[in-house]
């Protein structure tokens, strides 16, 4: 495995609380392969990738155990200066908002450039070589002339583009995206996928594509992770999770998935909201909003039961679920 994330756990510490944002996840993506994590807003996936990358805000946030086993190391006892070795050059970051994540007043070719100049030493002219050979990877037109503008003289896709090439830049072995194209129209969604998609076959990266919408990730992913109130309640090749789901959440997510044949009609099929994680529920944590429910969820948690070999679900009753 490239990247093995082991029982994390992480809390915040607020006003009202401890929340206890995740609890006990474990993942893990290999070279070559896409993992898709999966859930609505509040369960956990960014906070965790923020782990992984080592970016959390430390405090509020507080890792409280688990282990990020990367490239054979755990990161997580690695000294902050070793750390800063490892983001940007071995893994990468791609976040939703490229506006806030760009600097206003540089060329997107000064940035570009930058991480040659400063991470690999080259001269400002060959930087900027490399600088207009990756927005040609990212298929952004006219690169020679677009090199010299600045990030808000680029649409949002185009924008999102030159984040792409920024994180690929020093042709990291990992890519986290965490929710890369939310911010843009369905069909540059698209086109924005598509590209993630075709430069991690081409680089041979491991990629984690962290987004709340099923819709998006069918094409791209191998296995698909789906977080609740900071756990993966189901982990399953991608193919297995379309055919049948073997938890109820994740049938809430499928049922969700905006359909063209269905415009205009109710797309959220899950009832309720996630819980406040100050005070996550007794027993499966899901049980308040499950159609399945009885009362053995209202007091024992479900562990990940093993369906396969390759398929994980913490359902007490995902035989059934599977079965429909
Ligand atoms: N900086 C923060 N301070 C306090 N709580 C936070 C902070 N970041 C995240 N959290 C808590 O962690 C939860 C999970 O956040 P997050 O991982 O961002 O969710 P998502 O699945 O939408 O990416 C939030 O609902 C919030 O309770
Ligand atoms: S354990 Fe019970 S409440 Fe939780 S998902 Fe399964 S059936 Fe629903
Ligand atoms: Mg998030």
């Amino acid at each position: 495995m490239l990247l093995e994330v082991r029982d994390l756990h992480v809390e915040f510490r607020t006003r009202d609380g401890v929340a206890k944002a995740v609890n006990g996840v474990s993942y893990g993506v290999d070279a070559g392969e896409t993992l898709a994590v999966l859930g609505e807003s509040g369960s956990g996936k960014s906070v965790t990738a923020q782990a992984v990358m080592g970016i959390l805000d430390m405090p509020p946030g507080r890792i409280t155990g688990g282990e990020v086993v990367f490239r054979g190391r755990d990161l997580l006892q690695l000294k902050e200066d070793e750390r800063r070795k490892v983001r940007g050059a071995e893994m990468a970051m791609i976040f939703q908002d490229a506006l806030s994540s760009l600097n206003p007043v540089l060329t997107v070719g000064d940035q570009l450039g930058e991480m040659f100049t400063v991470h690999r030493g080259m001269s400002r002219k060959d930087a900027r070589a490399k600088a207009v050979e990756l927005m040609d990877r990212v298929r952004i037109p006219a690169a020679r002339e677009r090199v010299k503008q600045y990030p808000h003289q680029f649409s949002g896709g185009m924008r999102q583009r030159i984040m792409i090439a920024m994180a690929l830049a020093l042709e990291p072995a990992l890519i986290i995206a965490d929710e890369p194209t939310t911010a843009l129209d369905v069909t540059v969604q698209a086109q924005v996928m598509d590209l993630l998609a075709d430069l991690q076959r081409e680089y041979h990266m491991g990629l984690i594509l962290i987004t709340h919408d099923l819709g998006v990730v069918a094409d791209v992913a191998d296995r698909i992770a789906v977080m609740y109130a900071g756990r993966i309640v189901e982990s399953a090749p991608v193919h297995d999770i379309y055919k049948a789901p073997a938890h109820p959440y994740t049938r809430g997510l499928l049922e969700s998935i905006p359909r063209l044949d269905l415009k205009g009609r109710e797309l959220y099929a899950i009832k309720g909201l996630p819980p406040n994680l100050t005070q996550i529920p007794p027993g499966c944590a899901f049980h308040p909003r499950c159609p399945l429910a009885r009362d053995v969820c209202r007091t024992d948690e479900p562990p990940l039961y093993e369906v396969s070999a390759t398929r994980g679900s913490a359902c007490h009753f995902w035989r059934e679920c599977l079965d429909g």
